[in-house]
């Protein structure tokens, strides 16, 4: 006979189970989810491991990385040796990765933090700098529209003993940014000034694979300058979750330590490390297809008279308002395709999962609305000949 306490454990027990794919079974469904991710140009955030990914990574070890996750940590060692540095810590994002860099950085203020204005820095971590880490940011335009130069550090950082002003103590840089290269001379002559100064790098190397994917530059090269790295593998390699940072062995120790405090230490993580490692084998050798990808959709678009922004590795940025058509227009029409097509802004990403016929279709639909804007502009006088009042107000060429 069961007890009362039996049956009490029971009807718990039946309040806390929970069908969750049942609740939601139309948007589980993959093969339509995989569709309209490979038709999504929002970001390449929205990429999603695959189930041979998934296989990878379930034969990960199952300990608690706050202890010692042996499939983590070799992933780690490995990103450290690839990036020419002593140590690596694995983090669950690109935004915790720069904020605990730049905390572990920046020991007591009064202190500044240089970096782009454009930087994600700057404007996308919720003002996390000075919240984490009290430090005051500098934010610049670079002066030739592109990237800072050794011209723009030395006239926008902060030294001396001045006590208006918070010292630089961090420069921290974005490559790539907005999909753009930063050129490798120019980081080496703002690191070389920058440590006969005193002043620690940082590189928000989020997407720093499509530079070495490009331009054949190996990822120590590229890390070399700096003396902390945050490299994302959510992002252009497609893994669900993770970041690295990399570092000297003591910086990366107390970045294990701030992330700990920030409430980042996670257990079972060896199935995201090997999603990660997974992505490193299989996704990194795709990004020289994504790029050629952009590359056609850049080219196509300039071809329809759209006004290019900037293009990039794996981004596109447009503008199609001076032939008289609002970004809202193509976003509407591309969600109504019968296939439908994903823009949310003037950005357009390429990324590994995005399938060549989404590029067709979305050139394909600019083309056609900007061919209707050709024959948009009404004409209330001379007619053609033979035209019925009711037509009467067409064919004048707006573009
Ligand atoms: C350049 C850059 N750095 C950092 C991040 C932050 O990454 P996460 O979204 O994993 O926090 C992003 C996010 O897209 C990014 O684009």
């Amino acid at each position: 006979m069961p007890s009362e306490l039996d049956k009490s454990r029971l009807a718990v027990a039946d309040e806390v189970k929970f069908d969750t794919f049942a609740t939601i079974p139309e948007l589980c469904d993959h093969a339509k989810q995989y569709k309209a991710i490979s038709r999504d140009f929002a970001s390449d955030t929205v990429t999603a491991p695959t189930k041979e990914m998934y296989t990878y990574a379930l034969q990960a070890s199952l300990a608690d990385d706050v202890y010692f996750e042996p499939t983590a940590n070799s992933l780690e060692k490995h990103i450290a040796k690839l990036t020419g540095k002593e140590a690596a810590v694995f983090m669950p994002s690109g935004t915790m990765s720069n904020q605990i860099s730049l905390r572990t950085h920046l020991m007591q203020p009064p202190y500044s933090v240089f970096c782009d204005y454009r930087s994600h820095i700057n404007r996308y971590e919720t003002g996390g700098t000075a919240f984490h880490s009290g430090a005051h940011t500098v934010a610049v335009i670079p002066s030739n529209g592109n990237y800072l130069t050794l011209h723009d550090v030395k006239q926008f950082i902060i030294q001396g003993s001045d006590i208006h002003l918070a010292p630089t103590h961090v420069i921290a840089l974005e490559n790539t940014l907005g999909g753009a290269i930063f050129p490798q001379e120019e980081i080496i002559k703002i690191s070389e000034f920058a440590h006969k100064e005193g002043i620690m790098m940082h590189l928000d190397g989020a997407r720093l694979w499509h530079v070495a994917a490009e331009t054949g530059t190996s990822m120590k090269e590229l890390c070399d300058p700096f003396d902390s790295v945050s490299l994302c593998f959510s992002k252009g390699l497609g893994a669900p979750v993770g970041s690295c940072i990399v570092g000297t062995k003591d910086f990366i120790a107390r970045a294990r330590w701030f992330r700990k405090l920030f409430g980042g230490g996670m257990r079972q993580i060896g199935v995201l490390a090997g999603c990660a490692a997974y992505a490193l084998n299989h996704n990194f050798p795709q990004l020289p297809r994504v790029h050629d990808l952009a590359r056609r959709l850049e080219a196509g678009l300039r071809e329809l008279g759209v006004r290019i922004l900037g293009a990039n590795t794996c981004m596109v940025f447009f503008d199609p308002t001076p032939l008289g058509i609002e970004y809202d227009e193509i976003s509407e029409r591309a969600a109504k395709l019968p296939e439908p097509v994903t823009i949310v802004s003037s950005r357009l990403v390429v990324h590994i999962q995005t399938e060549d016929q989404a590029v067709d279709d979305f050139l394909a639909l600019v083309k056609t609305i900007v061919e209707e804007k050709k024959v948009a502009v009404f004409v209330t006088s001379s007619p053609p000949q033979g035209e019925s009042s009711a037509t009467k107000k067409i064919y004048c060429e707006a573009v």
